[in-house]
């Protein structure tokens, strides 16, 4: 019996550890896995004395944790393309939506398609993540929005997460838009989601957290409260979609109860900040809708920063505001729109997002005893991966230390 089923050698790594700094990058160096997991790692002179079942060279390629989508909204029916070229000629995004448009068109594409053709539509967004060297992904429900179809899309989420090989964290978000048996009594529609749906996605244990959609298109700060408090009662984490479209006071609401991420932030205030670094609620900027709503607002990074608010970075692939299957291209769009480092850019693709899905324990930087989630990458430095527009530099990608086709 060998002490490690893998030695991978001649690697260069970034560990993206937090106390590291510097990408926490070693040159000339080795990983050790065992049963799945990161069992040594480090510079090549300092490795100990053990044996490996198996040794594979990569020849000086760089190697990542693994990168982690933490919001997405993967599972839907049809496209928003025509609403794209309207937007194109000048309708925004909001008018689109009150005249019935926008997320209601995607949730009756999602209500009529069958739960075939959505796993196979998502299976194909799912794989060009992973190719663009994504192991872990968030999926969230909002397209059904009903009792029956969101958990026909949380079923298909699930479902993804047994036969794609990929990790899949799920999130309720039935509270996204008012559906049109709901419309004019958002509060009845928050009842029925309190009373009769959340109930029945716990005892599936079918969501690993539940979201919502504060937005004056959506709704109000206090039927969001009501959802947490129901959510928190039932022992889910929250995340919420925060300030997108104007400053609502997601950002404390969600500091309030405790969130794992506010997401969106263009309209977050000051105050909302420094509650989020208070509650240790990590912020998840998404370019790929501030680009395609030809927002001008970015979200107050300078304030994240200054109060050391952890930065997430995820594609918000859905396919109204950001039909977007490349967390290197969210990356990027990160550093050229709202002016990340392309270390936080990476560090937000991995150790944040996986703060973000309450995951870091157990992945998100490369060290002992975690997952051997880890991409090999052609690159001559890991800022490339936020320079290069669109490239697939991805070389393969290990998940639990196996390759996957
Ligand atoms: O994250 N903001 C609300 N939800 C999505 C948009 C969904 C849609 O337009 O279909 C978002 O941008
Ligand atoms: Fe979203």
């Amino acid at each position: 019996m060998s002490d490690w089923d893998l030695l991978i050698t001649d690697a260069r790594i970034a560990t993206m550890r937090a106390d590291a700094g510097d990408y926490g990058a070693v040159e000339d160096a080795v990983v050790a896995i065992a049963d799945g997991k990161i069992a040594w790692i480090g510079a090549a002179a300092e490795q100990p004395k053990k044996t490996a079942e198996k040794k594979r060279s990569v020849a000086g390629r760089w190697l990542t944790p693994a990168l982690i989508d933490c919001h997405t909204h993967l599972i839907f029916g049809g496209d928003r393309a025509q609403e794209f070229e309207q937007r194109l000629s000048g309708v925004s995004y909001e008018d689109i939506a009150a005249a019935g448009g926008g997320i209601l068109s995607t949730v009756k594409a999602t209500r009529e398609a069958g739960i075939d053709t959505l796993y196979d539509d998502a299976l194909r967004r799912l794989r060009q993540l992973a190719a663009g060297g994504v192991a872990t992904v968030e999926i969230k429900s909002g397209y059904g929005l009903d009792v029956t179809n969101e958990l026909k899309m949380l079923g298909v989420a699930r479902n993804l997460g047994e036969s794609s090989g990929l990790s899949i964290r799920t999130t309720l978000l039935a509270a996204h838009a008012v559906p049109p048996e709901f419309s004019g009594d958002p509060n009845g529609y928050i009842d029925l989601i309190c009373d009769e749906l959340l109930p029945e996605v716990v005892e599936r244990e079918l969501a690993d957290a539940v979201d919502a959609y504060c937005e004056d298109i959506a709704f109000d700060a206090p039927q969001v409260a009501k959802l947490f408090r129901a959510a928190t009662a039932a022992g889910l984490r929250t995340k919420l979609h925060a300030d997108q479209l104007s400053d609502g006071g997601g950002a404390e609401l969600a500091a309030h109860f405790d969130a794992l991420s506010a997401d969106h932030l263009e309209y977050t205030s000051e105050a909302g900040v420094r509650a989020m670094a208070e509650a240790g609620t990590t912020a998840v900027l998404l370019p790929g809708a501030f680009l395609t709503l030809g927002e001008t607002q970015r979200p107050p990074l300078a304030g994240l920063r200054e109060h050391g608010v952890p930065v997430a970075v995820g594609t918000d692939c859905n396919p109204g505001t950001s039909p977007l299957c490349s967390l290197p291209y969210a990356m990027t769009l990160g550093s050229r729109l709202f002016g990340l480092t392309p270390e936080e850019c990476l560090a937000g693709a991995t150790r944040e997002a996986a703060r973000a899905l309450d995951l870091l324990d157990d992945r998100g930087t490369l060290e002992v005893g975690k997952r051997a989630d880890i991409a090999v990458w052609n690159i001559t430095h890991p800022r490339d991966l936020a320079y290069w527009m669109g490239g697939n530099p991805l070389d393969e990608l290990l998940i639990a230390g196996l390759g996957i086709g």
